[in-house]
């Protein structure tokens, strides 16, 4: 299935590798910073949970599984007045003006859609009042032609399988508990933890990165661990990473990655697996 949209960090390239690490019993697959979703959209897996602290993200996810043609025809109203700098930048400051989170839900899924598409590296990015600001891609970035294709097929995969879609702080312990409640005898929820890089971390949401939120990731992990939860986190393969989180199996994933907009320049880089099953 072609992906939903392209997303900044998207796992899409690191599938097979994440694959290896889904314990064959898996029948639920809980993603709490889900991002596009890229994990729990290439698995067949009976049911999964998606959440994430970027609202507009969570909003589109739920228009899309909720009424495909609604979202549709709304992103086609934006498209029949022309890919424009100027459209983009009307739809950016929407959410500066008062009442933004009252309006018509279609209508902010498509303005995310429509940003998404045609922002700089695909990045919804916020600043630290929420409001988007990422710069207009000049035209170098496009809406894919099977772009009406992408949202029918996941809408209805996120229907069929997709059990709860949540807005919410990575540790929320109540979604949590809904994952592990609902795990049926025998079989095995596995929790896929996908942060924002180190050293990235302002690049989606307004909240900074800091001690605290290492803090709560391990403090995270630990959780996870103790109800006999199997995860796997990635990150960048960084010192800071590998010390914090050294009580579990780290793995050196390599990887390549297009930094520039127009995606003309490619780093070669690491990651960190970090898993508590046996690897
Ligand atoms: C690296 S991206 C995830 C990419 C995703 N795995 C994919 O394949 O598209 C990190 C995500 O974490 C979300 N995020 C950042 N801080 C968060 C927090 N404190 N709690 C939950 N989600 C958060 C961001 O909005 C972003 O979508």
């Amino acid at each position: 299935m072609a992906k939903l949209i392209g997303y900044v960090g998207s796992k899409e390239k690191l599938l097979s590798v994440i694959e290896d690490y889904i314990p064959v019993n898996t029948s639920i697959i809980y993603e709490c910073f889900c991002g596009s979703a890229a994990v729990s959209l290439s698995q067949d897996v009976s049911k999964y949970y998606l959440a994430d602290s970027q609202p507009e993200l969570i909003n589109f996810l739920g228009c899309v599984r909720d009424n495909p043609d609604a979202v549709i025809s709304r992103v086609q109203e934006l498209l029949d007045q022309g890919v424009s700098e100027e459209l983009y930048m009307a739809l950016r400051v929407q959410d500066r003006k008062e009442g933004f989170l009252r309006t018509d839900l279609y209508s902010r899924a498509a303005r995310y859609f429509f940003i998404v598409n045609n922002g700089y590296n695909n990045l919804y990015r916020v600043n630290g009042k929420g409001q988007c600001n990422t710069p207009y891609a000049k035209g170098k970035k496009k809406i894919p032609n099977d772009w009406k294709e992408r949202i029918t097929e996941t809408s209805e995969k996120l229907a069929r399988n997709c059990n709860g879609i949540f807005e919410q702080q990575f540790d929320n312990k109540e979604v949590l508990q809904a994952v592990i409640d609902s795990q049926p005898e025998g079989q095995t929820a596995f929790v896929f933890i996908d942060p924002p890089y180190y050293g990235t971390y302002d690049q989606y949401t307004k909240e900074r990165t800091s001690e605290e939120f290492w803090e709560r990731l391990y403090q995270y992990l630990e959780d996870l661990d103790e109800a006999g939860i199997p995860f796997l986190m990635t990150n960048s393969y960084h010192e800071f990473i590998l010390e914090k989180f050294g009580k579990w199996n780290i793995t050196e994933v390599p990887v390549k990655y297009t930094v520039a907009a127009d995606g003309s320049k490619r780093v070669k880089t690491s990651e960190a697996f970090i898993t508590n099953l046996s690897k």
